[in-house]
């Protein structure tokens, strides 16, 4: 996410410093960005030269101190509330006290990070979504604190990264993208391990039948079946909202280590598949190949 940031934000014409303590996912998040904006100008997107000027525009630092001198500093590290205090407390003593901090957590409370900050009034929730170059939206978050100030450098910040942002006024766990999403995967999950409808049939149903691009079950194997068990059980925590216990379904999967597009394996199968970015209606559901239509081990293992 990230990279993906890192990208939008400097083809809008901002210098950008991409800051991870995991030298490798730096190699990696430059060789992405590039990947990324040689195919918007295959596409006819962007052209070669803003492109090569974007990508110069990106440096690369391990330490945090790189961030001194920032406008808006984006945190997106791993989603575990204690990992992202740490980062908005030391981060509180490098940059300047007006300097914004944004998160981009899918789902925990932006006070909660808040607290671990000083001026807490400027730290704001920027949820972008995966991937970032193709998404279109951002979902703004207002803390107990945030400050309209803070809320309103945020959007110009994400709208000359050409997004369009919605604003969540109030503080839940997982906003609103997050809860929707969840209600949906976490109920189209229980539908399929109670044996009530195939997980091939469940994504068409919701994809012609709702206009979806892409059904729950794909999304959450795109997402990463973890990432999504790890936000339904951030919300259930905070709100004790039956309908976001993660179903035993869900939690199989996470424990077999079968996770969707990034283990080659979850809802659907994705062996010998690219892991790559996804295109609307990608492989995920065009190949036919869809755990849930192979058809009796597969509906014992999911069904009570
Ligand atoms: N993946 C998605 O689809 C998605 C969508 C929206 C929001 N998010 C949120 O974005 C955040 C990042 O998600 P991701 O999927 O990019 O995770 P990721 O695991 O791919 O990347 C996180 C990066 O943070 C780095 N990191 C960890 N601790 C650090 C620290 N203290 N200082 C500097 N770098 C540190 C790691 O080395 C890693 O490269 C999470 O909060 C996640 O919930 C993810």
């Amino acid at each position: 996410m990230g990279s993906g940031i890192a990208q939008v934000t400097s083809l809008s014409g901002a210098d950008v410093t991409l800051i991870d303590t995991d030298e490798g996912a730096l190699d990696r998040a430059l060789a992405a960005i590039r990947s990324s904006l040689d195919r918007f100008v295959a596409k006819e997107k962007t052209t070669a030269e803003a492109a090569d000027a974007a990508l110069a525009r990106i440096a690369v630092a391990t330490d945090l101190k790189a961030a001194a001198g920032a406008e808006i500093a984006v945190e997106a590290v791993f989603e575990r509330l204690p990992v992202k205090q740490e980062v908005f407390r030391t981060l509180s003593t490098i940059v300047a006290p007006e300097t914004v901090l944004a998160t981009n957590t899918s789902a925990i409370p932006i006070t909660e990070i808040a607290a671990a900050a000083t001026h807490p009034e400027r730290v704001v929730g920027t949820h972008f979504f995966s991937p970032v170059p193709m998404m279109r939206l951002c979902e703004l978050v207002r803390g107990i604190h945030t400050s309209d100030e803070a809320l309103a450098k945020a959007r110009a910040f994400a709208e000359a990264a050409g997004k369009t942002c919605v604003v969540v006024n109030r503080d839940v766990a997982g906003f609103a993208t997050t809860r929707l999403i969840c209600a949906l995967v976490n109920e189209a999950a229980r539908l399929v391990e109670n044996g009530v409808i195939s997980a091939e049939d469940l994504d068409t149903a919701c994809r012609l039948g709702f206009g979806h691009p892409m059904g729950p079950l794909a999304t959450a194997d795109l997402t990463g079946i973890d990432v999504i068990a790890h936000a339904t059980e951030n919300i259930y925590e905070d709100t004790a909202d039956p309908q976001f216990f993660p179903p035993a379904l869900l939690r199989r999967l996470v424990a077999a280590g079968e996770i969707g597009r990034k283990s080659g394996k979850g809802f659907f199968d994705y062996e010998g598949l690219s892991t790559g970015l996804w295109t609307a209606g990608g492989a995920a559901t065009a190949r036919r190949v869809s755990r849930g239509r192979v058809p009796a081990p597969a509906r014992r293992r999911w069904s009570r």
